[in-house]
């Protein structure tokens, strides 16, 4: 590893965007580190500049094993996430918990962990991989929304807090894009999926819709490029949306009272 790269911590490096930047990253001057439950699945870009480590981001052991190994941290992206498709009224306790300590609690896990070296530093970014869902409800959603919601605070409060030690914190809110998000990493409750549920008319209208859209949505290789722009820019904005969902619906979201804009969700996904 060379000397004056900056290093980068990445979280859910697997697939998707988490992949996508590592690699991007590790292309244009920085050594990244891609954390992942399988770091077996990152061989075949693995490099001098791209070394995958072992991290379970629920596991608060793992979390400190991977973040001992690094003598350094400059920027930790916090980009492992998954979504939980159910209604509040049938969702279990394990899946409720579990959508939060993946996309929540998670993310506080590394910023735990980072934050002492960073603070050492006097510098350091933070990137939430959040979602323009973490600003808008969606049904069958509650969960996700309320995790990505939740991290949308995160972010604003931590920047308060670690302005002081020059330490940066940005949110991305992507909208639709095609990963493994829908094709692998959705958990879809078991009573939305019966033929009797008392939602199945929202289930049947909503849900392929949705899955349609994330599955042609934009390219990951987008995010990677946010990602580098944040890093590099000192005055990078707070938050920055990514891919078509998000430039239409979060402005829209600001113009529009609360009742104006539930119309057009409404009328837009037929519910
Ligand atoms: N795709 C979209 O439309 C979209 C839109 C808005 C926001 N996002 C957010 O973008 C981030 C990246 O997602 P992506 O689209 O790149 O999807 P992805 O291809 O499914 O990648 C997500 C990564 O998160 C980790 N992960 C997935 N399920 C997990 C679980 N149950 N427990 C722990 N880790 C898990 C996995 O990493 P390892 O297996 O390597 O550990 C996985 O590679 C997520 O935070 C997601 O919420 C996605």
């Amino acid at each position: 590893m060379k000397k004056n790269r900056k290093v980068v911590l990445i979280t859910g490096c697997s697939s998707g965007m988490g992949r996508e930047s590592a690699y991007y990253l590790s292309k244009n001057g920085y050594t990244v580190y891609a954390g992942s439950r399988t770091p077996e699945k990152l061989s075949d870009i693995a490099s001098e500049n791209l070394v995958p480590i072992a991290l379970d981001i629920t596991d608060q052991n793992s979390v400190a094993r991977a973040v001992q190994k690094l003598e350094r941290i400059d920027v930790l992206v916090n980009n492992a996430g998954y979504g939980l498709v159910s209604t509040v009224e049938e969702v279990s306790e394990a899946e409720m918990l579990r959508q939060f300590d993946v996309n929540l609690f998670g993310v506080l896990r590394m910023c735990k962990a980072v934050i002492p070296l960073m603070r050492r530093e006097k510098a350091g970014v933070i990137v939430n991989i959040s979602s323009f869902l973490g600003k808008i409800g969606l049904p069958l959603f509650t969960l996700y929304n309320a995790s990505k919601y939740a991290l949308e605070g995160v972010t604003d409060s931590l920047r308060y807090e670690l302005r002081p030690f020059g330490i940066r914190v940005h949110s991305i809110m992507p909208g639709f894009f095609d990963t493994n998000f829908a094709r692998d990493n959705l958990v879809v409750n078991e009573g939305i999926r019966k033929e009797n549920s008392p939602y199945a008319q929202t289930v049947s209208q909503l849900l392929p819709l949705i899955l349609e859209q994330i599955n042609h949505g934009n390219d990951a290789a987008q995010i990677a490029v946010m990602l580098h722009e944040i890093i590099q820019q000192s005055d990078a904005p707070a938050r920055r949306t990514a891919g078509d969902k998000a430039r239409k619906f979060i402005p829209m979201r600001r113009e529009l009272s609360d009742e104006d804009f539930e119309r057009r969700v409404r009328s837009y996904y037929g519910i």
